[in-house]
């Protein structure tokens, strides 16, 4: 079988997770093959443009894209990859792994799954001087005074359709029934986050449409939390999650922060699926403070490429590297600095080559 992924390597630290990676997917010969769009600062400097035509020709025309963090100038090609391609779940899996430096007592048994909405909500693009909004005469719930009276300052629209709902509720339901084949599944249930308390119209609609999903899948549990007790719950029992669905900027938001449950956002991985497309990139960012320290913890890019694995039908591999890793992270000899190792992310990768 032979597959054409589109790698882009990313900005700062990431292209020292993201070229070992490839590398040890090389050495295990899966019939991948690689190109490389140029994107950001270089396309920049040769074409003038930071998402010129051939970068988006190369992503069209693979199976997938791997793709490093981003800042800054590589923005164009991710919001290709994110609206031009309509990947509208982002998928964030939060699994505990023996001798990751949680700072929970007892993080085992965590595993559970945040689907972030990845198109909508606050995260439209439409933003601007309130002054824009004053003929609109619009007037706040109960005792707030009317837009117009708030004085200058900026807006930002949260938009939440029942569409762009509804297809992501229902991956997430595909997603849960899918994970009880895993080892260690427990029953499937999906749980719904949002603000609805505050949030009505928008947030209210994301439950409805959530409760509606729901209701065709009784074989599966359903709950919701209001988002902040959410956050306090993950924190306090993690591993009674499963598949937690939410709106775009509560699982941007929540998603670092269950890779900060697990230990690190260097262990935090994510897959952005639509209809006719998936991409895979790290859930962090570019670790500027880190950059040219061959330190980053490549763990995020090694999930996120597992994750691009199975998409690709390449499961077998996708187990053996997962199984790997999970014997460097408990022999522990082997880890990054955020792990509390000493060893640097070319040494973190030989052990992992040396398992597998
Ligand atoms: C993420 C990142 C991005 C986001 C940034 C880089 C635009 O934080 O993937 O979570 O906000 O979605
Ligand atoms: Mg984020």
């Amino acid at each position: 079988m032979n597959k054409t992924v589109a790698v882009i390597e990313g900005d700062d630290a990431a292209p020292e997770a993201m070229r070992p990676v490839v590398a040890l997917l090389d050495s295990l010969q899966l019939g991948l093959s690689w190109v490389r769009p140029q994107v950001g600062e270089t396309a920049e400097a040769a074409t003038g443009s930071t998402f010129p035509d051939a970068a988006r020709a190369l992503i069209d025309a693979a199976d997938t894209t791997l793709f490093g963090s981003t800042s800054g100038k590589s923005g164009a090609a991710l919001g290709y990859l994110r609206w031009g391609k309509e990947t509208y779940a982002n998928v964030r899996p939060c699994r505990y792994l023996r001798g990751c430096a949680s700072p929970l007592a007892r993080p085992d048994g965590i595993d559970f799954v945040i689907v972030r909405e990845n198109l909508e909500d606050l995260y439209v693009g439409a933003e601007g001087p309130l002054e824009d909004l004053a003929p609109l005469g619009l007037v706040g719930r109960s005792v707030r005074r009317p837009i117009h009276e708030l004085g200058s300052g900026r807006y930002a629209i949260k938009a939440i359709t029942r569409e762009g709902t509804e297809r992501v509720v229902r991956f997430a339901f595909r997603l849960a029934a899918a994970r009880t084949g895993r080892d260690g599944a427990g029953e499937p249930k999906v749980t719904c986050a949002t603000k609805h308390n505050m949030l009505r119209d928008t947030d209210g609609l994301f439950l409805q449409v959530a409760r509606e999903v729901a209701e065709d899948h009784p074989d599966i549990a359903f709950e919701s939390f209001i988002v902040d007790d959410f956050a306090c719950r993950m924190i306090r029992e993690p591993e009674r999650f499963d598949v937690v669905v939410m709106p775009n900027q509560y699982g941007d938001i929540l998603s670092d922060a269950a890779g900060g449950l697990l230990g690190s956002l260097g262990l935090a991985a994510s897959g952005c699926f639509g209809e006719d497309y998936a991409y895979f990139e790290p859930a962090h960012g570019t670790a500027p403070d880190i950059a040219g320290r061959n330190i980053i913890n490549p763990t995020a890019t090694i999930l996120s490429a597992t994750m691009m694995l199975d998409y690709l039908g390449l499961d077998e591999a996708a187990r053996r590297i997962e199984a790997g890793l999970a014997r460097v992270y408990d022999d522990g000899t082997a880890l990054t600095p955020d792990q509390g190792g000493s060893s640097s992310t070319t040494e973190f990768m030989h052990a992992l080559a040396r398992v597998l």
